[in-house]
């Protein structure tokens, strides 16, 4: 008896129709007066009282799912005028696909991740900026090339407002209102009036990075650089210093990383000079700290800044800038 029942559970389960004919003659058999249930119901006082028990167990499994089935059922169907039915229910759900970061944030966080296990704080400040924030407190002369309506978006009506080329104004924003020691990385956007190319863009992102404290070194800048370097481009890695200028470090530098690509022997990428440059950086110039209002004589530091969108290109061999604003998925979802 029991397996009898058991055997109508698997066929209701199995019941599936989007036809309100089918459902109703479904109805009938199983839940009717006269139907299966009732006539299971009317069964129970023959079965001996040890099986009671679990016979009403199973027949009330099976009268509620044959209840559930009926009112699934009737749910899904949306009849038509012509009472046919609307729903296909045999046709094949709508899927969900899961997007996937976007490179630049993939890499952007994985610098971040570095520096804070190195202790290095994050800041954050205004895209659209002031003259001094960008230039002055960072020591540019007043005549300096990168003021020109070339390199820099300046508001038409207001030319002390600006969209800042780079986030080293939140470093400036950070010495305002800290005082040493310092640590922090800042993160963000930075607007440049460049022709856009596979090699160039107007917009791109940043992480520049400031340590300010008593005794702070070049060999602390270095040290700090080549623990970056080797974390985010592999053990292997070696980096290389060449004497550069900027007008708010001194000695100021560019570094080179060995070629991620070849290895060093030389390839297309590295111009066969087995080196790629990722960053800028120096020792902060005395004047930017005094202009900030930090005592030059008693505390020294170091500040670099890196494109996030070259680092990317380098990591993961993309070979054109543009990409990266286009968000076409089938770029997007190789990352
Ligand atoms: N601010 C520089 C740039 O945008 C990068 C830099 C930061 C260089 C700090 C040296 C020190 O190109």
């Amino acid at each position: 008896m029991i397996n009898k029942i058991q055997g109508l559970i698997t066929e209701v389960e199995a019941f599936s129709s989007a036809n309100v004919e089918e459902i109703e003659q479904f109805r009938i058999k199983f839940l009717s007066k006269k139907g299966i249930v009732t006539d299971l119901f009317n069964e129970f006082k023959n079965v001996p009282q040890d099986a009671k028990k679990e016979f009403g167990l199973v027949l009330n499994i099976l009268k509620n799912k044959a209840q559930e089935k009926v009112e699934f059922l009737k749910q899904n169907i949306e009849e038509d005028e012509s009472g046919k039915v609307k729903i296909d229910l045999s046709l094949p759900g709508d899927i969900e696909t899961l997007g996937t970061r976007h490179p630049i944030s993939i890499v952007r966080n994985e610098i971040i991740e570095i520096f804070t296990r190195l202790g290095f704080t994050i800041s954050e400040g205004p895209e659209i900026e002031d003259d001094w924030h960008v230039f002055s407190a960072l020591n540019f002369a007043e005549d300096h090339p990168a003021r020109d309506m070339q390199d820099t978006f300046f508001i038409e009506k207001n030319p002390d407002i600006l969209l800042r080329t780079h986030t080293s104004s939140v470093q400036v924003r950070v010495m305002e209102n800290e005082k040493p020691p310092i640590r922090t990385i800042s993160p963000g956007r930075v607007f440049r009036n460049e022709a856009i190319s596979a090699r160039a863009h107007c917009i791109f992102h940043q992480v520049e990075g400031l340590y300010i404290d008593t005794n702070v070194s070049f060999a602390d800048l270095k040290q700090t650089l080549l623990y970056f370097a080797k974390e985010l481009f592999g053990e292997k890695t070696q980096i290389r210093l060449r004497p550069s200028f900027f007008p708010f470090t001194e000695p100021s530098a560019e570094m080179d990383i060995s070629c991620s690509l070849c290895g060093g022997k030389g390839c297309n990428v590295c111009k066969y000079t087995g080196w790629l440059e990722i960053l800028g950086c120096g020792m902060v110039d005395p004047n930017v700290l005094e202009s900030n209002g930090i005592d030059s004589v008693k505390y020294t530091g170091f500040a670099f800044g890196m494109g996030i969108e070259r680092i990317t290109m380098l990591k993961y061999g993309v070979r054109d800038l543009r990409l990266y604003f286009e968000n076409d998925v089938r770029f997007l979802r190789q990352f």
